[in-house]
């Protein structure tokens, strides 16, 4: 697995922090010469430049007060991050205790297209095509769909955790030209027999949004589960339609994004799940720390 390094806000980041880092040199010139050095250390390494904002660092203000001078040095970007998976392999479960922790902004195609279904638009209504055939729905809704959440003040201040999107070759190269890079892709694996069981035994309260399994997770309250609901798409025919779909393109997405990939072991309980997912992102935090210590240094 290559994980990218940064500036990365710490796990607090959930919290607003600020976002530019002061570096207190004792002269201009100094101040300058760590300037220079960590523009020489961006252009050394691509991985740490997508994470630093390209303007924010030329437009860095050399504030002189007697001998002292403070540099803008770099703008740690939040997390991006991808979580894939086959139908009920647990991306919404592990995007609820992602989002707890780490405060990114969960994005879940799914969770749109149901949106635009529920609201009766034109989009929604062939959207539910597609849908109830357990098929992809064609790009042009959903990407334009996807790119404009991901746009959204919220994303790019908090970072993201993109949920069931790209599903295909096409929709991964439409984020790569709008210039959406991710730091890391996440592969839930869990075996085929379990998933279907996973599907049929799914309940979500509409309430709270959250998910909920007859066996696995069942509700806390009888009043929860009085009024759980039912996907429409949600039935053992249905699902292996999904599969299907899914088995045609992970190949293909997978290929895209080999670098930043960690596949993670989603039969397990989810908190051992969570616990995997965990251990990578603090990984990717740690490092980005790393390198905002070096910068300083
Ligand atoms: P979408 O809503 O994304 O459905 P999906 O990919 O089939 O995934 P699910 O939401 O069913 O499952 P999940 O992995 O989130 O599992 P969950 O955490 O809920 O997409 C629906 C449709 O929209 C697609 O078929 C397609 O038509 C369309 N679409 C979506 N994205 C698209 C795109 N990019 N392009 C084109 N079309 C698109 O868990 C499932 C159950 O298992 C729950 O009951 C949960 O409690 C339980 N569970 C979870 N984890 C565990 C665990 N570790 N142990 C035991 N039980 C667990």
């Amino acid at each position: 697995m290559a994980m990218a390094c940064s500036g990365h806000m710490p796990v607090e980041a959930a919290k607003p922090q600020p976002r530019t880092h002061f570096l207190a040199c004792d002269s201009p010139s100094n101040s300058r010469k760590i300037f220079a050095s960590s523009l020489h250390f961006l252009g050394k390494d691509p991985a740490p430049c997508r994470r630093f904002h390209a303007s924010h660092i030329k437009n860095a203000p050399f504030a002189r007060r007697s001998k002292l001078a403070l540099v803008a040095m770099a703008k740690p970007d939040p997390l991006k991050i991808m979580l894939s998976g086959a139908p009920a392999s647990g991306k919404g479960t592990q995007c609820e205790l992602i989002t707890k922790k780490y405060g990114l902004v969960h994005i879940a195609a799914g969770d749109l297209l149901r949106a635009e279904v529920a609201a009766g638009s034109e989009n929604g209504k062939r959207a539910k095509e597609y849908m109830e055939k357990g098929q992809l729905v064609p790009d042009e809704i959903v990407v334009m769909m996807v790119k404009e959440r991901l746009l959204q003040s919220d994303s790019l201040e908090n970072g993201w955790l993109l949920d069931g999107y790209p599903r295909s070759l096409s929709q991964a190269t439409a984020l790569q030209e709008f210039g959406l890079q991710a730091d890391l892709f996440i592969l839930l694996e869990v075996p085929e027999e379990i998933l279907v069981e996973r599907v049929v035994g799914r309940r979500l309260d509409p309430v709270t949004g959250r998910i909920y399994h007859l066996k696995y997770s069942p509700p806390e309250t009888e009043e929860i589960a009085a009024r759980l609901t039912r996907r429409f798409d949600d039935t053992e025919e249905k699902v292996k339609l999904r599969l299907r779909t899914h088995h045609q393109n992970v190949e293909a997405v997978l290929s895209m994004y080999k670098d930043i990939t960690i596949k993670v072991n989603g039969d397990a309980p989810k908190e051992n799940v969570f616990a995997q997912i965990d251990n990578a992102l603090s990984k990717l935090l740690e490092q980005g720390k790393a390198t905002s210590g070096s910068l300083a240094a």
